[in-house]
């Protein structure tokens, strides 16, 4: 699609965006979703960042498992449709896909802070001259007290160990180069570098494939929340080679709120009997898992760090929302999404006003579906006055309104008609 329309080539008018939804190879996907309503209608749902819409079929995927507990009871773990013991199985190839991983590197499991914290246990591992870690200082609050309270335990003080990349002077967003500059600097201490692979407050997107060598070449351990990336980037985790990364799948992976996260731990790990590891029963040999010994041996790969049994309902959800992402393919998604996203862009640039400006990067390559927005006062009534009209993004304090047009279901007049209530509201 982008092939097709340049960012030169956007149209400011209604027309222009009712007949870019016409031309759109995805529309079909919109209608596969629940939309929230308003008095006049469909909202314009922008919030895909932080809670992605209903699949339509996920409420028959969940009906389903709780036919088959009620048929089956307990012997529905082994003689259900589909088996609850392997069920989180039915998503690996999903999600492997997915990420850019192979099955064994993947797993769905927990939530994303939990999956953070088990990631640490494993590979953070401070020595005295080596005990940093590497974060971006807007990182979201929970990877801040996660990564805190990991360097607490390991017995160290974060005021030393802790390494926060900040944005130079003036600028909201921080430059690769600076990244580099720093591992190459202080690489000797660094422990483990764990960024957002998309910061959540400003948009912007990492250059994976460059931190990840970058730190591998300083014998740093690197890692990634991927958050905001799942779903909304191509990713070729396998590829660029960080150690692990985790995610969650209520956003734009729409599972439902509270879903089953995702965490990658690459395959050159996936034999590394003598990490340390907090250890469960579920991440246990398979085999042996139910003669109940007493001492554990852990499975191969990214199920091997699997804590406890997971939740069959959650993963139903997430299973509709993956047929979904395979119908449509990240490539397609990702090639409407620049576009969809640039439009956008486009769009809030007409408008000309020194009341906001957009934090986000403007490269393609540097931001993936969302949009920044800084306004310089009142933004949070404007917020709640676009939510009263049926528009949907949301505020992050001090100043920053995040709106993401999401393109499995959201069309080029959804952000024509964000941008005309904002441009309304602002002035
Ligand atoms: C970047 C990032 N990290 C961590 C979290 C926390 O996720 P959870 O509550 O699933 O642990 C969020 C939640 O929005 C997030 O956006």
């Amino acid at each position: 699609m982008s092939s097709l329309i340049l960012p030169t080539d956007f149209q400011s008018g209604e027309d222009f965006a009712l007949a870019m939804d016409e031309r759109d190879p995805l529309q079909e996907f919109r209608a596969r979703f629940l939309f929230p309503k308003t008095s006049g209608g469909d909202c314009v749902y922008l919030c895909g960042h932080s809670l992605g819409l209903q699949p339509k079929t996920a409420a028959a995927y969940i009906e389903e498992e709780l036919q088959e507990w009620a048929r089956l009871g307990v012997e529905g773990h082994f003689r259900a449709k589909n088996p609850w013991m392997p069920y989180h199985r039915l998503l690996s190839e999903r999600t492997a896909e997915l990420v850019g991983a192979k099955p064994l590197e993947v797993v769905v499991m927990n939530s994303l802070t939990v999956n953070l914290h088990l990631m640490m246990v494993s590979f953070y591992r401070p020595t005295p001259a080596r005990h940093k870690i590497v974060v971006e200082r807007g990182a979201f609050p929970s990877d801040q007290y996660a990564v805190k309270s990991q360097i607490q335990f390991h017995g160290f003080d974060p005021v030393a160990s802790l390494i926060e990349l900040t944005p130079r002077t003036d600028e909201s967003c921080l430059r690769d180069e600076d990244i580099e500059s720093l591992i190459e600097r202080a690489g000797d201490e660094i422990a483990l570098i764990t960024l957002g692979g998309v910061n959540y407050s400003t948009g912007q997107a990492f250059d994976m494939a460059r931190i990840t060598r970058a730190g591998h070449e300083r014998g740093c351990v690197v890692g990634f929340d991927l958050a905001h990336a799942a779903g909304n980037l191509p990713l070729r985790l396998h590829d660029w080679g960080p150690d692990f990364a985790v995610w969650c799948s209520y956003k734009y992976l729409n599972g439902g709120p509270g879903c089953v996260a995702g965490c990658f731990v690459h395959e050159r790990h996936a034999e590394s009997w003598d990490l340390p590891r907090f250890a469960g029963w579920w991440g246990h040999d398979e085999q042996s898992r139910f003669e109940m010994g007493p001492n554990f041996h852990a499975m191969a790969g990214a199920e091997g760090w699997q804590l406890s049994n997971p939740s069959i309902i959650s993963l139903a959800a997430l299973r509709a929302s993956m047929e979904i992402f395979q119908d449509a393919g990240m490539e397609r998604l990702r090639e409407k999404s620049v576009s969809l996203t640039g439009y956008l862009e486009f769009l809030l640039d007409k408008q000309k006003s020194p009341g906001f400006s957009i934090i986000t990067p403007g490269e393609k390559e540097r931001r993936g579906a969302q949009l920044s927005i800084r306004i310089r006062q009142g933004g949070r009534a404007l917020c709640d006055r676009l939510a009263q009209e049926g528009i949907v993004g949301d505020w992050r304090e001090p100043d920053i309104l995040r709106v993401a047009p999401v393109p499995l279901y959201n069309t080029y007049h959804d952000v024509f008609r964000f941008v005309r209530r904002f441009a309304a509201a602002l002035s």
